[in-house]
């Protein structure tokens, strides 16, 4: 099946997920499971949170669901790897060869290339959604724009639910 015909069969899934989700934690959930499924190079795909302390500890991103091997960066704060880069500037950042990136930390050493897209709610970052690739360049145009539909999509309902 080309890309773009396999990309809109997702998104179709992706807006009834978004319809019947109980709650933002069933949708990422069910986001995840449907890309790490249907999307045979994204192989490790998952939501981190933003989490800020009352304590005064710096804000960190923590792992919440995923699909996937388990990764060490369960914890990332803001200043490191390409995670703590989407999650400080608000944009979303595609890494072709993630070898050529300083600020790459390692998930897995099959791991090729990598997209990270913020999650808004209101205008501010309070996540991001995560994407692995055992491929060099995997993330092309189409796959930005599904996974940035992932992130709109949670953003919409979390929004819905923090009222
Ligand atoms: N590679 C990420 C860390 C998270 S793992 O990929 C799951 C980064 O550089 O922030």
């Amino acid at each position: 099946m080309p890309p773009a015909v396999k990309t809109k069969d997702v998104d179709r899934e992706l807006e009834r997920l978004a319809r019947s989700a109980k709650s933002a934690h069933d949708l990422m959930s069910q986001i995840v499971e449907l890309l790490h499924d249907r999307m045979l190079k994204y192989n490790w795909v998952g939501f981190y949170m933003l989490e800020t302390a009352s304590n005064g500890e710096p804000p960190m991103l923590v792992l919440g669901a995923f699909q996937g091997a388990m990764t060490p960066h369960t914890r990332i704060p803001l200043h490191q790897g390409i995670c703590g880069a989407a999650a400080s500037t608000g944009k979303t950042v595609v890494v072709d060869d993630v070898s050529k990136d300083h600020r790459y930390l390692a998930c897995s050493l099959e791991t090729k290339s990598e997209i990270v897209v913020p999650v808004y709610v209101r205008g501010k970052v309070v996540g991001e959604l995560d994407i692995d690739s055992h491929f060099p360049s995997a993330f092309k145009d189409e796959d930005r724009e599904l996974v940035e539909r992932c992130a709109l999509l949670v953003g919409q309902h979390l929004e819905k639910s923090r009222k």
